[in-house]
């Protein structure tokens, strides 16, 4: 098959097509992948900065969406069954392995590009937003990066489980309409979001961006808001002054997902049966971004530190 090898820890641009045998484990389901969906991991892995670092060469991709060619038994999952599966590695593949708690029958109604784009993001929002940030029905939701993974999975999944209203942070108009097709009831630029939406205005922010707005961000909290800490594409870790906490307060929290819902088994399933009915009903439909075949992985990659992508990149073997 073909696969995607990082063989050397100097960016995407040196990831490269290789030809390698079939995967097999019994104990696993098989998967011939029809779309890979990328993400900021694997960008980090081809310079050996994300926390798993496996030996080269390795085949990355952590999510795939495809066919079941062999299911071991037990599984509930047959030869020929839609799916979407956490891969963890591997998945940037014609052919991929995945543990049989973390893969998922997909609805009819779900393409194989929205299928790679969904458990990742959504289950981490699923996460963040129900289980760590404890929304409540028509509290007010602030979503940093809304154009981006993250942040339209936030958008749809604040929506779709009760948020009274949802504020989309993004750094262009045309980034704007993507946060709005996706459901956002109002956008702000990132430029000075803190005036446009007022000071202790919101409950809940999510943040997969971090940097220097964090302060603002806040200053933004009502009482009892909590801010959601997800992730850093902005580059810097932000400090908290403890003190505007117990001021307010208001609280910081730390959503780390991967490792969290893959060292409990069945965590991911239970996530998955809570968002099914909006997965059908199409509340939450993944916004699938550029597409592009496996030969062009280096692209792929490249095009998430560009700041230019919107939604989820899927490659296509
Ligand atoms: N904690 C967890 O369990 C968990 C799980 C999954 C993902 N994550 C993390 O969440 C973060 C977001 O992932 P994503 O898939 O949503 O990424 P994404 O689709 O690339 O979106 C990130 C957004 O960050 C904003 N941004 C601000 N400054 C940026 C910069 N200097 N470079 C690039 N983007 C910048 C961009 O929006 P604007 O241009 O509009 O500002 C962009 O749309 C990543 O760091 C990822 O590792 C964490």
């Amino acid at each position: 098959m073909r696969a995607i090898h990082i063989s050397s820890l100097d960016g995407p641009e040196a990831v490269e097509v290789v030809d390698l045998p079939d995967p097999a484990n019994d104990s696993l389901v098989t998967i011939e992948v029809k779309a890979a969906g990328v993400a900021f991991p694997e960008l980090l892995q081809t310079r050996g900065l994300y926390q798993l670092k496996p030996d080269l060469p390795f085949v990355p991709g952590a999510e795939v969406a495809g066919v079941v060619t062999a299911a071991p038994e037990g599984s509930g999952l047959s030869v020929g069954d839609r799916v979407a599966a956490l891969t963890l590695l591997g998945g940037f593949a014609e052919r991929a392995l995945a543990r049989p708690d973390l893969t998922f029958v997909l609805p009819d109604e779900v393409s194989f590009e929205e299928g790679a784009s969904f458990t990742f993001n959504y289950a981490t929002v699923y996460f963040a937003l129900i289980e760590r940030g404890h929304l409540t029905e028509g509290e007010t939701v602030l979503v940093h990066g809304a154009a981006g993974g993250i942040g339209t999975a936030a958008i749809q999944l604040a929506k779709a489980f009760g948020a009274g209203k949802v504020i989309g942070v993004v750094s262009t108009e045309a980034k704007g309409e993507i946060a709005r097709a996706a459901g956002a009831d109002e956008v702000v630029m990132a430029d000075g979001f803190l005036e446009a939406v007022g000071k202790a205005s919101v409950d809940i922010v999510v943040d997969p961006v971090g940097g220097d707005r964090f302060t603002d961000s806040l200053r933004s909290l009502r009482e009892h808001g909590r801010l959601l800490v997800i992730g850093f594409t902005a580059g810097s870790i932000p400090e908290v002054k403890v003190n505007r906490l117990l001021l307010n307060n208001i609280s910081v929290v730390g959503v780390g997902w991967g490792a969290y819902a893959m060292s409990r088994e069945g965590h991911v399933g239970t996530e998955w049966e809570a968002m099914l009915p909006h997965l059908r009903s199409g509340a939450l439909r993944p916004v699938v971004g550029a597409t592009h075949r496996l030969e062009d992985a280096a692209q792929a990659l490249t095009s998430l530190e560009g700041r230019t992508v919107t939604g989820k990149v899927v490659l296509v073997p």
